[in-house]
């Protein structure tokens, strides 16, 4: 979506306005409590937040959690902080901050759907939305913090393409070629002229950096290549017809090892074989926008923001977010050894979870408008999220939304993630506003992106809810507008 650079203009003297209560309070010596969201968005922009802080010699403490609600405000308000920081959630919050914390500082540096308005003066709220920016495809929150840090001090450009790589996690390069527009875009720009980070046009397939070409195709399910996706030993054999090299040494090369040449072959091999199963559509898929981190190691994670972005949330969601942090704050050390590990156990996670759903055909429920798995005990809360991610896709040729919930039995509640298709999302789909509806209706929580959205609700009501949503995601496709007052 064009944006109008006023908007970006006023989005940005904003900043400025959060970024000098955090300079006056830092310069003050008041302590700052600091809360991020736990995937990698929130994971990147605790990183931004806290490195700005460190910076500045602020005494701070930063905790990363799943959602807000009354439990929490306890820890929000622990050890009589001079300043709360909000990151990448909050927005769906102004009601109950208000209600319990009124008289708390408080900075939201956020880009979720706004849920009631913001009166008091305590508060200050950067979010895109606000200036008439699409929170879900312009700016993350990694980004949006990264706005507040930069006009804190430019020195913290240098935190760019961890915004990026934040973006990258929330799947906002949703743009012509799989590219960051907007207010992304600026970020991309600085990043770029800092000499951080390199955008190229090359093949789009996860694992370019770390993972060996066939099985780089083989794990390929965006586009689905059949005959080669899910299945290694014919896919090693394709890439050997090709005739270069696919091993260096002993090392097995990925895609960022080949030549310009070898790209080309390979590029012009697989859309061969797309076209000869009739899937002309997918060959526009194959190419578009590779961000690389030019300082990080080649091979290695970090050096793409697709890969580095896995890797944050796998730290979020395998609690160990700290680890994520400290990464994303310069540590390639310990951190870093760590964090593989972590990803690998997470992997495997989301492999035993995804044949979990597959292995029964109930376990995926079809109602009238919407898909629903119930993960309940099977499922962890804090993978949900990515196997509805994951699965979502491949239910993309129909309309309907997909809900998939967790339950956290010690708090009584199921955690569901839903997520949608750009497709549904022309057609009126707004799950932001269905899990925030369907959920209060039944003493849950709920809230976030028209594409992506999760809810918290009691256990009992589960039923009651997918009712109540179901419902609601049909008068959404009947044209009906339900009223968030700052959709995109
Ligand atoms: O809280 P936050 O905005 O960071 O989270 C958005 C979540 O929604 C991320 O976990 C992201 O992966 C997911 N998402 C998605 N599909 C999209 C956009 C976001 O699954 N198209
Ligand atoms: O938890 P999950 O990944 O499904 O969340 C999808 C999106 O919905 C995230 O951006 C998250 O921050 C948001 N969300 C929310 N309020 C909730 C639960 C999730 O805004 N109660
Ligand atoms: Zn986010």
């Amino acid at each position: 979506m064009a944006q109008q650079p006023e908007n970006i203009q006023k989005f940005l003297s904003q900043a400025q306005e959060a970024a000098n209560v955090i300079k006056d309070i830092a310069q003050k010596d008041g302590f700052i409590s600091c809360f991020s969201h736990l995937d990698a968005d929130g994971i990147a922009a605790a990183g931004i937040v806290g490195k700005m802080l460190q910076r500045i010699d602020a005494r701070f403490r930063i905790r990363v959690m799943q959602w807000v609600d009354d439990k929490i405000i306890a820890e929000v308000t622990a050890g009589k902080p001079q300043l709360v920081i909000m990151s990448d959630f909050g927005s769906g919050y102004i009601d109950l901050l208000n209600e319990k914390i009124p008289n708390n500082k408080i900075i939201i540096l956020d880009h979720h759907q706004i849920a009631g308005s913001n009166s008091n003066s305590n508060f200050i709220m950067l979010n895109p939305h606000n200036y008439g920016i699409d929170g879900a495809t312009d700016v993350s929150g990694s980004g949006v913090a990264y706005f507040a840090a930069k006009a804190v001090d430019s020195v913290n450009i240098d935190l760019a393409p961890i915004a990026l790589v934040g973006a990258l996690g929330d799947m906002q390069d949703k743009y012509e070629q799989r590219s960051l527009r907007c207010l992304n875009e600026i970020i991309v720009n600085d990043a770029v002229t800092s000499g951080l980070l390199k955008v190229e046009k090359d093949l789009t397939f996860f694992g370019r950096e770390t993972r060996p070409i066939h099985r780089m195709l083989a794990s390929t399910t965006n586009p689905f290549i059949p005959g080669l996706s899910g299945q290694e030993s014919d896919a090693l054999n394709f890439i050997t017809s090709l005739g270069f090299p696919i091993k260096q040494g002993d090392k097995l090369r990925a895609l960022c090892d080949l030549t310009p040449q070898e790209r080309k072959i390979l590029c012009s091999a697989i859309a061969d074989y797309l076209l000869s199963k009739g899937l002309h559509t997918d060959v526009d898929k194959l190419i578009g926008y590779i961000y690389v981190l030019t300082k990080e190691e080649p091979n290695t994670a970090l050096r793409d923001g697709r890969e580095f972005s896995v890797l944050l949330n796998s730290t979020g969601r395998m609690d160990r977010p700290s680890l994520g942090i400290a990464i994303c704050m310069g540590d390639r050390k310990t951190a870093l050894e760590e964090s593989d590990k972590i990803l690998e156990e997470y992997r495997k996670n989301i492999n035993k979870y995804i044949n979990w759903v597959q292995e029964k055909p109930e376990r995926l429920q079809e109602l009238q408008n919407i898909y629903v798995i119930h993960g309940e005990n099977a499922i962890n809360e804090k993978i949900i999220g990515t196997v509805s991610s994951i699965l979502v896709s491949t239910l993309a040729k129909n309309l309907k939304p997909l809900l998939a919930f967790a339950n956290i039995d010690a708090e009584k509640v199921a955690k569901f993630s839903g997520r949608t298709t750009e497709a549904a999302l022309l057609k009126g789909v707004n799950l932001g506003d269905v899990m925030r509806l369907a959920s209060e209706a039944h003493g849950g929580k709920g809230g976030g992106h028209n594409i992506a959205a999760g809810a918290q609700v009691p256990l009992d009501k589960i039923e009651a809810f997918l009712k109540t949503a179901d419902d609601l995601v049909g008068r959404q496709l009947n044209g009906e507008k339900l009223g968030s007052n700052n959709n995109p």
